[in-house]
């Protein structure tokens, strides 16, 4: 029976909910595609909070394409299948310049033209492959390439990155088609990737291998919240139909396509002839280590669509477009042994030792297997002749064994049962992956333990290497962080590749390193799951040691950013009696933690920041926006979208947008990355 309290429609409510929903799309291109915000982060939250409550009290006004759903849909059992509309097609490959030259000469012929060729060259973006389908100017469907005729539907995964589009803008000078199929390539920035894979280490969780596979891992979710979490970003380069735009070039199309607000690679080189292309995928080779994604190649494409027809296609492949890879950061070598190392978690890692191979002109000579289950999977023995591959910061990798030049001499890997450093028994916890030591004062922890406490982020002692702590502690000279600080120039001198001088020098280093900030010296604790992210966190919530110290695991989970795994980390290494042994001892030779400024009146909840706006801009290397802003709330200060009077700074990362010469002109004070990281940092 109908529901007499509540009336069925209401025009009123259905208009403020679309009102509400153009406002934020609008909202979110300007903020996440141009850069360029006009309201605060506050009042956005209101305008979602009150377009969620609606949707909420008004489920027949809720709409897949609503600005609400970027935070996820409810989990999916299996990922559905659908036919693209037109095939996605691969792309021919060449690997060579003279590739590209005869390519070029291809086209001219089957053209039967001696004129130069228009060309348009974009990066080949390592990414996974993706077709967007918008219906008059809404996004209805995304799919993956799929076997190129059917792709997975990931429609609920797909909207939750900020950078797709979810409705066109209707104010757009372009006539937004009734059906428009856009493709493009979603990818993971190389910063973000190593950070999410450094929050995997900390929570134990298994790397990825590269930013591909994490995008693609990341896509598919069945849980699209678990997708809105991934720092995933898209490039669209294409229309499966290109006359839907009513352009006549690839060229125009790009152009009509950022009009339309998608995100297009600005590195696109248009309207170029094939000698501006040779040119073209030289520099970007030269300049590709350096890009903020990786790219594996560049694609050429015939500008004229006119032309395009022309050429047609094979049964796989486009005739007038050419994928050209760089060369591939991969070669074939041999797993001359697999020695295993522990780490300062008593984590044991299997190496490969490897015949000496040049990678991308760099010396590969290991390569980490990970764990047991990787080497089984991969099914990798000693002997065998595989393929290393690096990819950006991260250690060299076997990417595959090649099974066919096997001579019967290879053996497998056998995990030790015993830790090969200190003797003792290893174990295996059931459903990890990782085979631990357990002996918490085994010489290769000891040693991790002092790399980590003396190095970057933590109390970053000069001069304090891995030579040195081998030999500290092999010697029996220093057991553990407190014994640093009693060391003195007359016990180093005499140690191996030591003088007078140097051992002077380390040991000046090591005194003046004494005094920390919160944060670094909690990290450099190395408690599990505590990275340099979360050792902030918890320096600006709780302002000085004793109350760290004090705090229960509930108090952790409180701060915005902990979760419960890192919570019960923490709580529970400060519960550990030689732990807080080892923090006495350290207090006792002297470390000074400096408190938050203004730490000690209340729970120093770091007023610090109390009172003081930011507002960021551009890219920041070491965090993304969302930490940037959690780290300030937590210090008490605020972020706001665009720069005012109020403005107390504004933070300046790569690429800065126009509110950087608004802040010049407001007479702002514009801090770069590294002085924002100190005014956090030491929090
Ligand atoms: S054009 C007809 N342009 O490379 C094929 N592809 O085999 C149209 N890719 O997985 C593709 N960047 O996702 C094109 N700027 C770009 C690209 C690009 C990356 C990927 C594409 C596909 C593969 C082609």
């Amino acid at each position: 029976m109908a529901d007499t309290a509540t009336p069925k429609v209401d025009p009123e409510i259905e208009r403020r909910i679309e009102r509400l929903r153009q406002a934020l799309h609008e909202h979110n291109h300007r903020y996440f595609v141009l850069d360029d915000p006009v309201i605060s982060d506050a009042e956005y939250d209101r305008l979602m909070q009150e377009l969620i409550a609606l949707e909420h009290a008004w489920p027949r006004y809720s709409s897949p394409d609503s600005p609400s759903a970027r935070v996820g849909s409810p989990p999916l059992e299996k990922f559905e299948t659908v036919p693209h509309t037109v095939p996605m097609m691969s792309l021919d490959k060449g690997f060579t310049e003279a590739d590209l030259l005869s390519f070029d000469e291809r086209v001219r012929k089957l053209l039967k033209t001696e004129e130069k060729i228009v060309y348009t060259a974009e990066p080949k973006i390592d990414g996974v492959a993706v077709e967007l389908v918008y219906e008059k100017g809404v996004l209805r469907l995304a799919s993956t390439r799929g076997d190129g005729i059917t792709g997975e539907v990931i429609t609920a995964n797909v909207k939750t990155i900020q950078t797709v589009p979810m409705r066109l803008p209707s104010e757009s000078r372009r006539q937004i088609p009734d059906l428009l199929e856009v493709r493009g390539e979603i990818f993971i920035r190389r910063d973000n990737f190593k950070r999410l894979n450094e929050k995997r280490a900390e929570e134990n969780l298994p790397l990825f291998a590269n930013p591909r596979n994490a995008a693609a891992g990341s896509l598919r979710q069945l849980d699209s919240a678990v997708t809105a979490t991934r720092p995933l970003e898209i490039f669209i380069y294409n229309v499966s139909d290109p006359k839907v735009l009513e352009t006549t070039s690839q060229a125009d199309t790009l152009a009509a396509l950022k009009d339309l607000g998608f995100r297009i690679n600005p590195l696109i080189l248009t309207r170029a002839d094939l000698h501006e292309v040779v040119d073209y995928f030289r520099k970007l080779d030269e300049k590709r280590q350096g890009l903020p994604y990786e790219i594996d190649g560049m694609v050429v494409k015939v500008d004229a669509f006119r032309q395009q027809e022309i050429l047609g296609s094979t049964s796989r492949s486009p005739r007038w477009a050419l994928a050209v890879k760089f060369k591939a950061l991969q070669e074939r070598t041999r797993i001359l042994d697999i020695q295993v190392q522990v780490g300062r978690t008593g984590a044991l890692t299997p190496v490969a030792h490897l015949a000496p191979v040049n990678v991308g002109g760099a010396m590969v000579s290991r390569a980490t297997l990970h764990n047991e289950d990787e080497i089984r999977k991969k099914d990798i023995r000693i002997r065998d002749r595989v393929f290393v591959q690096r990819a950006g910061d991260v250690i060299p990798e076997v990417v595959k064994v090649i099974a066919d030049a096997r001579d019967g001499s290879e053996r497998p890997f056998v995990m030790p049962e015993k830790c090969p450093v200190c003797g003792s028994e290893t174990v295996r916890i059931q459903g990890e992956a990782v085979t631990r030591c357990i002996n918490a004062s085994c010489p290769a922890q000891v040693k991790g333990n002092l790399r980590h406490f003396a190095g970057k982020g933590a109390f970053d002692i000069d001069g304090l290497g891995e030579k040195l702590i081998d030999q500290l502690v092999d010697l029996k000279m220093v057991r553990s962080y407190a014994d640093l600080f009693a060391l003195t120039p007359d016990v180093l001198k005499d140690l191996d590749r030591m003088g007078e001088k140097s051992a002077q020098n380390i040991i000046a280093a090591i005194q003046s390193s004494k005094t920390i900030g919160l944060s670094r010296f909690l990290y450099a604790l190395g408690i599990r799951h505590v990275g340099e992210h979360s050792a902030r966190l918890i320096a600006a919530a709780f302002g000085g040691l004793e109350a760290v110290r004090t705090a229960e695991k509930a108090d952790f989970e409180g701060i915005e950013g902990i979760g419960p795994v890192v919570a019960e980390s923490i709580a529970d290494f400060f519960a550990q009696p030689e732990n807080r042994e080892t923090l006495d001892r350290l207090l006792q030779r002297g470390i000074i933690i400096e408190k938050a400024l203004a730490a000690g009146e209340g729970n120093g909840n770091a007023a610090r920041l109390a009172g003081q706006s930011f507002v960021l801009t551009g890219k920041l290397a070491a965090m993304t926006r969302s930490e940037a802003k959690a780290l300030i709330e937590a210090a008490g200060g605020t972020v706001t979208s665009s720069v005012s009077s109020k403005t107390r700074y504004l933070v300046a990362g790569e690429d800065p947008g126009s509110k950087l010469e608004k802040a010049r002109k407001a007479g702002v004070e514009i801090i770069d990355e590294t002085a924002f990281k100190k005014l956090v940092e030491d929090l």
